[in-house]
């Protein structure tokens, strides 16, 4: 009904609007007054964390997307080895599992038959599995060793949003809690994301509110085949990401690439006109992969591509070369995928409305998949 929607047409929109809370609210009691995690929760102690020596994540759909962005933030801060794999293909491949291993399951639903089957797989094989979920007492939590919960609150469109973020943000607090316990050489990096992390509800808020232009965009792109997205380290997953919520909601050619490989095929569809999403890093930070960005931007503007470009405010390399600009606040970099995928989910809900598409129930598309 209208009053479910909260005034909104779709659960889309709703949710999509719900995501500074969402992200505040799985946030909420996990800092302390000094600025530090308490996960308590995790019912593993810290001592086994630290005998941790390899993190293997396993996901579907959207829930995996976090999972390739955890493996930056895991690597980084806590030096242990970290893998990510399609739930999928997980346990018909033989992986190698050992007690020292954390598995780490990431699904809104927590009813994802791929992913238990995968976790199940894992703790037969001595490994302990920490769930990250958003579903209270739901089948994958029950199951694991330990679980992380999302604060999200219930998600009804199918095409996932607010879960996405909280997803994240429990991977950054798994990656944060990893580094702390273990004590790395990013000690002090790692108290200087907890505060940023801390103040990023409002960053999404102020997204939020500047996507008319992106709404705009789409609707002039409704009648387009191909939508092509590229990104590089954290934006490549959010590229995907991008081209993700194409496919589900507008029913379009949409396929995410890694900048870096242009050059190994991408650069061969494009031609005059193809809009072509590009997620720029920041030029702080890792500023050698923001330059190489925007010589891409610049390389396939030169062959005709229309350039969306999404980067940080205050980046002025990148204007000369976008056809349209979408701008997102400062963040630390491995956060920045919290600020640069909200863009790109109202962007395919508005080009899913423009196409005449049922947004909320996409065709052939189920909220959980609970079957092989
Ligand atoms: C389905 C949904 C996706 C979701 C995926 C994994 O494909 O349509 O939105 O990302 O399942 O679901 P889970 O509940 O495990 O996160």
């Amino acid at each position: 009904s209208a009053a479910e929607k909260g005034g909104y047409d779709y659960f889309m929109l709703k949710e999509i609007a719900e995501q500074p809370k969402a992200v505040a609210d799985t946030l909420l009691g996990r800092i302390d007054a000094a600025g530090s995690l308490t996960l308590d929760e995790l019912r593993i102690s810290d001592a086994e964390l630290r005998e941790v020596d390899k993190v293997v994540i396993v996901a579907c759909g959207t829930a995996f997307h976090a999972g390739l962005i955890a493996k930056y933030a895991i690597e980084h801060w806590t030096r242990i080895p970290c893998e990510v794999e399609l739930a999928s293909e997980f346990r018909y491949r033989d992986p190698i599992l050992a007690a020292r291993t954390l598995v780490v399951a990431i699904s809104q639903s927590g009813e994802t038959m791929d992913t238990l089957m995968a976790l199940r797989h894992a703790r037969e094989q001595g490994s302990k599995v920490l769930a990250i979920c958003n579903t209270n007492g739901s089948t994958i939590p029950r199951e694991s060793d330990a679980v992380l919960y999302t604060h999200a609150g219930p998600e009804i469109a199918v095409a996932s949003t607010k879960a996405f973020l909280t997803q994240l943000v429990a991977c950054y607090l798994v990656a944060l809690y990893l580094g702390q316990v273990r004590g790395t050489k990013w000690g002090d990096e790692i108290h200087a994301v907890i505060r940023e992390l801390a103040q990023i509800a409002g960053q999404v808020e102020q997204v939020l509110e500047t996507m008319e232009p992106v709404r705009e965009l789409a609707r002039s792109l409704a009648d387009r085949n191909t939508v092509l997205f590229l990104g590089r380290h954290v934006g490549y997953p959010v590229a995907l990401e991008g081209a993700l919520k194409l496919k589900e909601l507008a029913y379009m050619h949409a396929e995410g690439f890694a900048a870096g490989e242009l050059k190994h095929g991408p650069i061969a569809l494009i031609e005059k006109g193809v809009p072509v999403v590009v997620v720029v890093p920041s030029p702080r930070g890792r500023s050698v992969l923001h330059d190489k960005i925007v010589s891409n931007i610049q390389e396939i503007r030169a062959r005709g591509a229309r350039t969306i470009v999404i980067a940080e405010v205050g980046d002025e390399a990148v204007v000369p070369y976008a056809d349209h600009l979408i701008r997102v606040p400062a963040t630390p970099t491995l956060l920045q995928p919290l600020v640069a995928t909200v863009p790109l989910q109202v962007f395919a809900c508005e080009l899913a409305t423009a196409r005449g598409n049922e947004v909320d129930q996409p065709r052939n598309l189920a909220k959980s998949v609970t079957v092989e």
